[in-house]
């Protein structure tokens, strides 16, 4: 058992992951600074598991409140969530994107080294494959078709690992490529909760079925996919999360760079998803086709094979999970 710190471990992926990890045994160090996230889910990480993780509000790239972090805690393993993820906002302010994405990453790196701790999982995403090779998307498929400056920073990011990595015999880093997380943790008390309007589909959907909005956008309905609409690999939260307690097993045993998709290796389209919530929730979503959005692709969709055989995790739940517990999720908010 180790005890793990995790950065952004108030948000969206981090608060399910350290669910799982408390309840496998890990201990569990959350340093956040609630940017995107609030202090009462520290709360309901302890309703659940019945522990309560350290926390500690801080910003990663503040190198003082680091150091202090780590003289207290004998961090063994870093999952770093921490980061900026809007697409369009990356757009619009991509240097911020890129100081604080990188910012963060590379005081935390040198932290870790200052203290000898010497095992990292980083939140990377499916959006480093871009355009360049067809789906499935596999782990040695080129990367850096990036769309916009919050992809290029996940891209940069798994770089420096790989570089400290290479550089530094001693240091384990593993490199998570995310597809498209959903869905919520089955109590309800933590879930994604986007500021703003939503961009990702999942959010927009329950919000449209809670009555925040009056339909959803269907963005582009003439792409080469069965029925025009984009295909994703949607994978459970809480799947998502058991995947980071299988790459910290993975991590404790090995050094170097190594790189996992996690998800599903099920492609699903905007209507069929919009179908499948509407069966799984008896519900009914409105909704208008409207012109495709700017850096999407018709398809992504992961290769899972090598987190199957290597990491031995595999995703186990279905899309009726997913649009069960996010409108569960959703409606505990209104
Ligand atoms: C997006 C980001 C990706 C990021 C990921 C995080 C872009 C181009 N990509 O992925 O970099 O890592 O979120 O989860 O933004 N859709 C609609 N209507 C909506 C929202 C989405 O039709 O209101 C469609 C999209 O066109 C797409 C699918 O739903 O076909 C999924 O979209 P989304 O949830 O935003 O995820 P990605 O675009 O795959």
């Amino acid at each position: 058992m180790s005890k793990v710190l995790l950065t952004g471990g108030t948000g969206f992926i981090g608060s399910h992951t350290a669910v799982e990890l408390l309840e496998k045994g890990h201990e569990v160090v959350i340093a956040d600074n609630l940017s995107n996230s609030s202090r009462d889910i520290v709360d309901r990480i302890e309703k659940i598991t019945g522990k309560r993780p350290a926390f500690y509000e801080i910003d990663v790239a503040d190198r003082g409140a680091l150091a202090a972090l780590f003289e207290k805690e004998s961090v063994e393993a870093v999952i770093h969530f921490a980061g900026y993820k809007a697409v369009g906002e990356s757009v619009a302010k991509p240097l911020m994107y890129y100081r604080n994405n990188l910012d963060t990453s590379l005081t935390l790196l040198e932290t870790m080294a200052r203290f000898g701790c010497h095992r990292i999982i980083f939140s990377s995403s499916s959006t480093v494959y871009g355009a360049l090779s067809p789906c499935p998307f596999r782990e040695d498929s080129p990367v850096g078709g990036c769309s916009n400056p919050y992809g290029w920073t996940k891209f940069m990011i798994e770089k420096i690992l790989q570089d400290a990595a290479r550089a530094d015999e001693q240091l384990s880093v593993v490199l998570l490529r995310y597809f498209n997380p959903v869905g919520a943790h089955e109590s309800a008390l933590i879930g994604e909760k986007p500021g703003g309007i939503p961009n990702n589909l999942m959010p927009f959907i329950t919000q449209v079925a809670a009555g925040k909005r009056d339909h959803l956008n269907v963005f582009g309905d003439d792409y080469e996919t069965p029925d025009g609409t984009g295909v994703r690999d949607y994978i459970h939260v809480v799947d998502l999360a058991r995947g980071h307690v299988a790459a910290l097993n993975y991590a404790e045993k090995h050094t170097g760079t190594e790189i996992f998709n996690l998800g599903t290796g099920k492609g699903t389209s905007v209507m069929e998803m919009i179908r499948a919530f509407e069966k799984a929730n008896g519900l009914t979503i409105p909704f208008v086709i409207a012109p495709r959005r700017p850096g999407d692709l018709a398809f992504s969709y992961a290769e899972t094979g090598k987190a199957e055989t290597v990491l031995h995790w595999k995703a186990e739940k279905n899309i009726e999970d997913m649009c069960r517990d996010a409108w569960r999720f959703e409606k505990g908010l209104l």
